[in-house]
């Protein structure tokens, strides 16, 4: 380009035909030499992106990663961050809610597999309880299904996930417990951990409970937490009443929340059930996560 003349005559100042000659010229030269450097620029990019990649987001992933590039890791660690959201449902208990935790097939897949192998679900019983006694407190159906026991692969990549999640190794976990709840079907308040007083001294005691719903309920189902937030803890409540917090069954999501305090105690608001269903068919996996190695 032939810039450099057109800049001195302008900025030198110079009066005469020069002046006006120069004055016409700059403008006409900087107009066409921005068009063309605009039709460069844009030229190349239709030619260095695809049409079709031009106007898509940019993946949530990459922009984690331009967020937080990856720390140096150890033997055991992960490369990358990855990105697992959660919502905090409450502190008393601590619960934790994981939106689209699984996908619609992973979901799918792990009803399949425990369709096949239903039975009516039981309980531990208390001292002085039997089977009889304790009918009609947990209605629903269901199989206690170990990962290595999906020949889709589905509960181990799950299993995996939870793992990480939480943090508590794969290894503390009991297999999964899939359930089904038809219409009506119900699982009154209770604990997951197992009150020593009640049950007597425990080896290896529940710690927390991650339920992933397999499938959304259309009216009903929910987990409720009778005791969030201390509340309803003196008014004789009946277990059987569906009040608290309650959690809707949402396909693929993911529900954590913890049975003891920091120190190891029962936590009394991890009190928790299933509302019967009202409408439709209520499928939930149950992971339970113990103090020491299963
Ligand atoms: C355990 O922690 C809870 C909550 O912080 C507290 O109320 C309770 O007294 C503690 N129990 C023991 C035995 O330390």
């Amino acid at each position: 380009m032939k810039g450099g003349g057109v800049i001195r005559a302008a900025g030198g100042g110079a009066g005469g035909a020069g002046l006006l000659r120069t004055r016409l010229r700059l403008p006409v030269v900087l107009l066409s030499c921005s068009l063309f450097f605009l039709a460069g620029f844009f030229g190349s990019l239709l030619f260095t992106q695809d049409p079709e990649e031009a106007d898509m987001p940019v993946p949530r992933e990459r922009l984690l990663d331009a967020a937080w590039p990856e720390m140096p890791y150890g033997e055991s660690g992960e490369a990358a961050p990855s990105l697992i959201p959660y919502q905090i449902l409450s502190w008393q208990p601590r619960a934790l809610y994981f939106p689209q935790f699984a996908t619609s097939e992973q979901c799918e897949n792990i009803v399949k597999t425990a369709k096949e192998r239903l039975k009516p679900s039981t309980l531990a019983l208390r001292k002085g309880e039997t089977a009889e006694s304790t009918k009609g407190i947990r209605t629903s159906s269901g199989t206690f299904l170990s990962a290595n026991e999906d020949p889709t692969e589905t509960l181990a990549e799950i299993e995996k996930k939870i793992a990480r999640a939480t943090m508590l190794p794969r290894n503390h976990g009991e297999p999964f417990n899939v359930l089904r709840y038809n219409i009506g079907q119900r699982y009154a308040s209770h604990y997951d951990a197992f009150d020593p007083a009640q049950y007597g001294p425990q080896k290896n005691q529940r710690v927390a409970s991650f339920l992933l719903y397999l499938t959304d309920v259309e009216e009903g189902g929910e987990t409720m937490f009778p005791y969030e937030n201390s509340e309803n803890m003196d008014i004789g409540y009946d277990y059987e009443k569906c009040i608290g917090l309650k959690v809707k069954p949402r396909k693929g999501d993911g529900l954590l929340f913890y049975s003891l305090m920091v120190n190891g105690t029962i936590d009394r608001t991890s009190l928790h059930g299933s509302c019967p269903v009202i409408k439709g068919e209520k499928w939930v996996a149950t992971k339970w996560i113990r103090d020491n190695i299963v």
